[in-house]
């Protein structure tokens, strides 16, 4: 302590105080426990006394809430250790683009099915018009239309895109993988499943986006070239089409406010959400924890190629 500090009255009062506390609080505890813990708290105050010295004006406040940040992120960091790559740049680009449609896609098409409805009226008026707002649906579908093809053509052409497509087709696994999962939620038993690169989650998260854009880009190809549809073709198939479009456009709506939005903003995991999708990877607890199975073939394949570059290299 400082000779400032033993003429700070004020201080001094405090720190009676706190011992006083802190004297209080460990007085039946063992006598090497207690004294831990009054150290602990003396280096706490400490700390804070020093941080209340350093900001003085609201400048040197924000310095200091920055340098709290980045040492919070820091300590986080060191906490989580390494970090793992999910998403490549190539996949997240993908996802991006897919997102971006699909949102301009329901804000676009919901004011169409329900005219009504009284932030329908604000959307369209936001574009400007019914006639802007449809155009803005057809730039919405192009976006989808190209993420389709540019992931049909990373599935089949990229190495890690083929991987990927085997690992994401169901296996019995994953059906026992969701009694398993849905016992340990009844408290039935005390064993999470073990998922793969893939839970069945994911799997039907992937698979029901990509029968959704089948569905969504067919049947709005209908509509939208519905001039030469009708060449071809009784009009019948042409409602069909559209009733098609609506029920879809609602289900996926709703899959995505309710089962997407939980899995990964609301979960209490991952409450407010993560930014995965722009950095594409995931800190090494969250591996053990979600993906134990990958985590354990990374590790066993990291083991063997150590063991055949030999050691001392
Ligand atoms: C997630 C994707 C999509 C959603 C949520 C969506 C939503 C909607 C909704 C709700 C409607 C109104 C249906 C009704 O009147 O009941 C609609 C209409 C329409 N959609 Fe989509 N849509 C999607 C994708 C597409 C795609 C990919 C295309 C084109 C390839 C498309 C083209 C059309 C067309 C042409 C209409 C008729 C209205 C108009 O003239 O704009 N939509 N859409």
């Amino acid at each position: 302590m400082s000779m400032n500090d033993k003429k700070d009255p004020k201080r001094q009062t405090l720190e009676q105080e706190i011992k006083t506390t802190v004297d209080e609080e460990t007085a039946g505890l063992d006598p090497s426990e207690a004294g831990k813990i009054r150290e602990k708290v003396r280096a706490r105050v400490l700390e804070e006394v020093e941080r209340e010295r350093r900001i003085r004006t609201a400048k040197e406040r924000r310095e200091e809430e920055r340098r709290r940040r980045e040492e919070k992120r820091r300590e986080r960091l060191h906490e989580e250790g390494e970090t793992f790559e999910r998403f490549n740049r190539n996949f997240r680009f993908q996802h991006i683009v897919m997102f971006t449609s699909v949102i301009i896609l329901i804000v676009t098409g919901m004011p169409i099915k329900f005219p009504e409805f009284v932030l329908s009226r604000f959307l369209v008026g936001f574009w400007g018009g019914i006639h802007n707002s449809t155009l803005v649906h057809r730039i919405g579908a192009v976006m989808l239309i190209y993420f389709m093809v540019h992931h049909l053509l990373y599935t089949v052409f990229s190495r890690r895109g083929r991987r990927d497509l085997v690992l994401l087709i169901p296996t019995p696994k994953d059906a026992r993988d969701a009694v398993q999962n849905v016992r340990h939620f009844l408290g039935k038993t005390e064993e999470k499943p073990r998922f793969g690169r893939f839970s069945y989650i994911e799997k039907f998260d992937y698979w029901a986006v990509y029968w959704g854009c089948v569905i969504m880009i067919g049947s709005g190809l209908f509509l939208w070239f519905e001039g030469i549809v009708l060449k071809y073709f009784p009009k019948y198939i042409l409602d069909v089409a559209l009733e098609m479009h609506s029920d879809e456009a609602m289900l996926a709506t709703m899959a995505i406010v309710i089962w997407h939005f939980y899995n990964v903003h609301f979960n209490p995991d991952r409450f407010p959400g993560t930014l995965m999708w722009w950095h594409g990877r995931i800190s090494e607890h969250e591996m053990k924890e979600e993906h134990p199975l990958e985590y354990e073939e990374i590790m066993a394949k990291r083991e063997k190629q150590e063991g055949a570059e030999g050691p001392g290299r």
